[in-house]
């Protein structure tokens, strides 16, 4: 009944041959409804994105009333009401003063290197070309992106494609904000910040994902090691990009993760959470300094020429909208640490304490994540994903590593839920 001719990204189609694709029917809140009625709990957000679960009435109203006036029409030379509130909004909310639109996160990513890179042919500083990236760091599937990502499995296939980059090892990854790290993480700067010294003449721009990486595994680095970079790069000409797509709109507990180290880079990219996953959108924003530079009569060329056919699409701006009015309305930052956060950190060490089969639990705002002890095969995380279908959550482990990501939103029954889940699939592959 389903087409064959369906390519599944970032899967190895063989594996389907013994795990078929979930059917899914219909989706509400946290759970997907699938063609055989029965249910799962999407625990990842389907890629890290529906922080407001599937089908939110205010995201649908917003979206149904935004229809009935415009859908789309191209961005270059046509402005509209709904894009300019957004864009106030989210200046306001960045500390920034200028918004470019894009659609795909790994798109706004490249849309800021591109500017940094702009910025220093216009000012003339040819011998600032290079970029520096983190350790574990990852920042899409395009090749500028990949070049500053450091995950093998993506990216070793297209190597003569890439740009080299300069990673920063040795990073302090912590357990939470109350891992003394996460406050003082004085002695690992000292040691990167000599590292770093001779890169300074030639380096452009700092890429990083603030405080949590996500693709990498779900690791979690100190505040104070990421307040002390960002006054570095400040400190030495080297802008800062802040790659939030993951962690912006709320994930980390904050509406930025940059806020929790009160720091405003020089570009940050927002995606995934800016619709809550229901349309794409992605953004990147900056400040009036770079944009002067852009700023001059046509003949000079100066202008920043980057564009996609759906950059800033009107029915995705009024859902971002929306998004933002259901922060505010449903109060989610209080529920994420007054509710959500303990009740991830309970539920993950009831797990690991039932199984004895986790460790390393890290967890930051509306993230949990644990490692299985000792694997007893390469893909053990991937037979426990099996299992937890079947038992009826979608956990979608990161190789070895179990996390939840669910639905900032999301209930305590459900979690418990998702716990008890998590305790059978892993029990049951370590029979
Ligand atoms: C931190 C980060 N940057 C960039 C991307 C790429 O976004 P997209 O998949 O929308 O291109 C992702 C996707 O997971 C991400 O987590």
């Amino acid at each position: 009944m389903y087409s064959t001719n369906l390519w599944h990204p970032c899967s190895q189609m063989k594996d389907y041959e013994t795990l078929s694709p979930l059917k899914i029917k219909s989706a509400g809140g946290a759970y997907l409804y699938l063609e055989d009625n029965t249910s799962v709990i999407d625990a990842i957000s389907s890629w890290w994105c529906k922080s407001l679960g599937h089908r939110h009435p205010m995201l649908i109203t917003a979206l149904k009333a935004q229809l009935d006036t415009l859908e789309h029409t191209i961005l270059a030379n046509t402005t509209n009401n709904t894009i300019h509130q957004l864009t106030q909004k989210l200046c306001r909310l960045t500390k920034t003063d200028k918004a470019l639109f894009a659609s795909d996160g790994s798109c706004a990513v490249e849309i800021a290197m591109k500017m940094a890179n702009h910025a220093r042919v216009i000012k003339g500083q040819t011998n600032k070309k290079k970029f520096i990236a983190l350790s574990n760091g990852y920042h899409g599937e395009t090749c500028a992106t990949l070049s500053v990502s450091d995950l093998g499995l993506y990216k070793k296939a297209y190597q003569n494609l890439l740009f080299d980059c300069y990673f920063i090892n040795d990073i302090p990854y912590v357990a939470g904000e109350n891992d003394p790290l996460w406050h003082h993480a004085e002695q690992h700067w000292n040691v990167i910040e000599e590292k770093l010294k001779p890169l300074i003449s030639t380096t452009n721009a700092i890429i990083l994902e603030p405080l949590i990486q996500g693709a990498g595994g779900m690791l979690i680095y100190s505040k104070d090691f990421l307040k002390r970079l960002a006054h570095w790069c400040q400190n030495n000409d080297i802008y800062l990009i802040a790659d939030e797509i993951m962690t912006g709109i709320g994930r980390t507990g904050k509406m930025l993760a940059c806020a929790h180290a009160d720091i405003t880079p020089d570009f940050i990219c927002l995606s995934k959470g800016l619709t809550a996953g229901m349309l794409p959108l992605s953004v990147t924003l900056t400040h009036d300094r770079f944009y002067e530079l852009f700023y001059d009569d046509y003949e000079t060329q100066k202008a920043f020429m980057h564009s996609h056919t759906h950059s800033g699409n009107t029915l995705a701006c009024a859902v971002a909208l929306a998004v933002l009015k259901v922060f505010e309305q449903e109060n989610l930052i209080c529920y994420i640490s007054d509710t959500l956060h303990p009740a991830l950190l309970a539920n993950m060490h009831e797990v690991a304490d039932t199984t004895g089969q986790l460790h390393n639990i890290r967890s930051l705002g509306g993230v949990i994540a644990a490692d299985i002890k000792h694997p007893a095969k390469n893909r053990h995380g991937y037979e426990i994903y099996q299992k937890a279908i079947e038992f009826g959550a979608l956990l979608r482990p990161l190789g070895n590593t179990i996390y939840w990501m669910p639905p900032l939103n999301i209930d305590i029954d459900t979690l418990n839920k998702l716990k008890e889940i998590t305790i059978k699939a892993i029990c049951a592959v370590r029979k």
